[in-house]
């Protein structure tokens, strides 16, 4: 088969998407109570976190979160808090450590969560702490060489949260691809903001307009659909002159030029039979790939160019790009302020792609404060520059709610989920 299957779209509930849930401190905390601490979220990249005491430290929302590296190479996941008085242990982002120490007083506590020394231990009425506290654990798994977690004890598996998902994700072996540009951005808008424009790709042509030559980027082309588990999907065609622009003649321009020569494709050879870039490229990538490191064995034809666009609930967004790289946008909302939240976008590189590049360490993550760098990411750059805009109209007394064309059925989607979070129908 040459294409991934729809999935089965169930029934749009139409729930009302207002300005407030975009601003409201009461449905923040909402939010926060019902969906946050009950779903499974992606946290960190496994094999950034190497040997054993080597951690990751994850914000999201008021919780802060160590994910670390075990003598066994398991990787355990804990609240980043200390048992004595509340400190928070580790400030770093990552880092490689024999034990955690508080910088209150001075408590180790091992990576395994358990706790090894304390000050005058002969001190405490209730006996030595070491002898029975522990850090707080929560769920972890590593699946596509990312760690998620979840923090209700009670939550299913990683692989039933995530559906139709997790088939599709490990037919592109992606477990060891390597982070490339990556950066995390402090913005000023609500979370779903950002997830709700990468739910729909009505709006390419005006906030994207130097893509749209070699992307089949109308409706018409795309395919969308969403699955049972909350997760939603867009496929469009890529490396193919738009048959969508209307009025202009077919024409392999200068970046789809370049997305040819990679493969040994030359634009002229395309002179009358345009449309056939796509179909060629497929063709060299399925004869080729493998002997440039590139594994494309498990995927369908259309996998080798098109962009394969995932919205996993609540705030991931993965796009695979012709099965070269991911790009990840991940929206974290913040400690209490509806109206701001930490966007990442990151990178990450094919084993093919980084053996063409000489690629061999991820790239450093910068952090800053929107509107004080650029991302240098356009695609992302150019989203973020509407979402703030956005914000500002969401807050606003004239504002009634949304009117959504059939092409945004994944926007009203992601709403319609996260209402059955919040009645607790769906938890
Ligand atoms: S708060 Fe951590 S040792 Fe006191
Ligand atoms: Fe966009």
């Amino acid at each position: 088969m040459a294409v991934a299957k729809p999935w089965g779209c169930p029934p749009l509930q139409n729930v009302p998407i207002l300005g407030e849930q975009y601003t409201s401190r009461e449905f923040f905390d909402h939010e926060w109570s019902s969906m946050w601490t009950k779903v499974w979220l992606l946290m960190g990249r496994s094999s950034e976190m190497q040997d054993p005491g080597s951690y990751q430290v994850e914000e999201v929302g008021p919780e802060s979160f160590i994910m670390i590296r075990q003598a066994d190479s398991s990787i355990r996941a804990f609240y980043n808090v200390c048992q004595h008085r509340g400190s928070r242990l580790i400030f770093n982002k990552e880092g490689t450590t024999d034990k955690i120490v508080c910088p209150y007083h001075g408590w180790e506590w091992a990576s395994d969560g358990s706790l090894e020394y304390v000050q005058d231990p002969e001190d405490f009425k209730e006996g030595n702490p070491c002898d029975d506290l522990t850090l707080v654990e929560v769920n972890c798994e590593v699946f596509a060489g990312f760690i998620w977690i979840n923090m209700n004890p009670e939550c299913m598996s990683l692989r039933e949260y995530l559906g139709p998902v997790w088939e599709e994700f490990e037919a592109y072996e992606s477990e060891d691809w390597i982070r490339g540009p990556s950066s995390t951005v402090d913005v000023n808008c609500n979370w779903k903001v950002p997830q709700d424009n990468s739910c729909e790709s009505y709006h390419l042509p005006a906030v994207h307009p130097q893509g749209l030559k070699w992307i089949e980027h109308s409706y018409k082309y795309c395919q969308f659909s969403w699955c049972e588990e909350g997760h939603n999907r867009m496929s469009i065609p890529m490396v193919t002159p738009s048959r969508s622009l209307e009025g202009e003649e077919l024409e392999v321009d200068q970046q789809l030029e370049e997305m040819l020569e990679p493969w040994g494709l030359k634009a002229e050879e395309f002179k009358g039979r345009e449309l056939e870039t796509r179909q060629s490229v497929q063709s060299v990538k399925r004869e080729l790939g493998g002997k440039y490191g590139y594994q494309f064995d498990q995927l369908f034809d259309d996998q080798l160019t098109d962009a394969y666009h995932y919205n996993i609930f609540p705030n991931v967004t993965i796009s695979f790009a012709g099965a070269e790289y991911i790009g990840l946008q991940r929206m974290r909302p913040h400690r209490r302020d509806p109206e701001r939240h930490y966007y990442d976008n990151f990178m990450y590189l094919s084993r093919g792609a980084t053996t063409r590049l000489g690629i061999t360490e991820p790239e450093e993550r910068r952090f800053f404060k929107y509107g004080t760098e650029l991302m240098n990411r356009q695609i992302a750059d150019q989203d973020l520059a509407i979402s703030t805009g956005q914000q500002l109209g969401l807050a606003s007394r004239g504002y009634r709610g949304v009117r959504l064309a059939g092409q945004e059925g994944r926007v009203q989607r992601f709403h319609d989920v996260l209402e059955e979070y919040l009645d607790g129908s769906r938890s």
